[in-house]
């Protein structure tokens, strides 16, 4: 069974209060660059792995998918994600991607943001997400990426200038690496990048677009905390097709 650390009233009541929650999808820098990786989304079936509060989800319906079948872990998340929407086409359920069996052939687009970091057999998940999709179906997700996870701990130091430095530690020891993240022992799943690109392409995906996440300079300028984003790629999104 996998951590359920969003049903926990620490890290639910912390996370709730991140601006991407707060304001939605254009609370999160990486949004613009994850619109360019998805395909025409009118009348697409769609799946969203980790919906959360049901942000990408609802605006994939507005985009007009047919339907989104979103699903999650946490209570927490999935009563939130209910109770902000009213549209009979978006379902929401919980169950653990770590065991989850979709229906075969039966969505136009898989998607899911931020949660395959917390996924320990990524492997199984992704022939799962394979043959749950029609051919010529596109699987786009966004994870931690390999290497600030790789860097979680410690997370940073100062050099002598005073500077912030990420050290990358034990790059190619794959597997749990815990973390503290408004409560202590958060556990993640630490893969390299090309364990992460080779699952697609032992399941058949062909792969369309690997992203390294890094704000704009005029991000940075409106929120200047961003900087720090240049330092180390933050966030790996990808986009594939079967
Ligand atoms: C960082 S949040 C991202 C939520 C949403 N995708 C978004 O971008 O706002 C990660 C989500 O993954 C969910 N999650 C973590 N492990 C999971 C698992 N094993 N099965 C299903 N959902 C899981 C968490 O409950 C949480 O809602």
């Amino acid at each position: 069974m996998a951590q359920n650390i969003y049903d926990n009233p620490d890290f639910f009541s912390g996370y709730s209060q991140l601006p991407r929650q707060v304001h939605g999808l254009s609370g999160a820098p990486e949004w613009q660059a994850i619109r360019a990786l998805l395909p025409e989304l009118a009348d697409k079936r769609i799946v969203d792995l980790g919906c959360g509060f049901g942000w990408a989800s609802r605006w994939m319906r507005e985009q007009g998918a047919t339907s989104v079948l979103g699903i999650d872990l946490s209570e927490n998340m999935i009563s939130r994600a209910q109770e902000i929407t009213s549209d009979n086409a978006i379902t929401y359920r919980t169950a653990d991607i770590e065991t989850l069996e979709l229906p075969e052939a039966a969505f136009d687009l898989a998607y899911s943001a931020l949660t395959f970091h917390y996924i320990n057999d990524f492997q199984r998940l992704v022939h799962m997400v394979h043959r749950s999709l029609v051919p010529g179906a596109e699987f786009v997700f966004t994870i931690e990426h390999p290497i600030f996870m790789a860097a979680a701990h410690p997370r940073w130091f100062e050099d002598e200038d005073g500077r912030k430095t990420w050290p990358v530690n034990r790059y190619a020891v794959e597997g749990e690496r815990r973390t503290d993240w408004f409560v202590k022992g958060v556990v993640k799943y630490h893969r390299t990048v090309g364990t992460t690109l080779n699952a697609l392409i032992r399941a058949g995906f062909t792969i369309k677009s690997v992203e390294e996440f890094a704000p704009s300079l005029e991000q940075i300028r409106n929120n200047p905390a961003l900087e720090e984003e240049l330092e180390r790629p933050m966030m790996l999104l990808i986009s594939s097709q079967r």
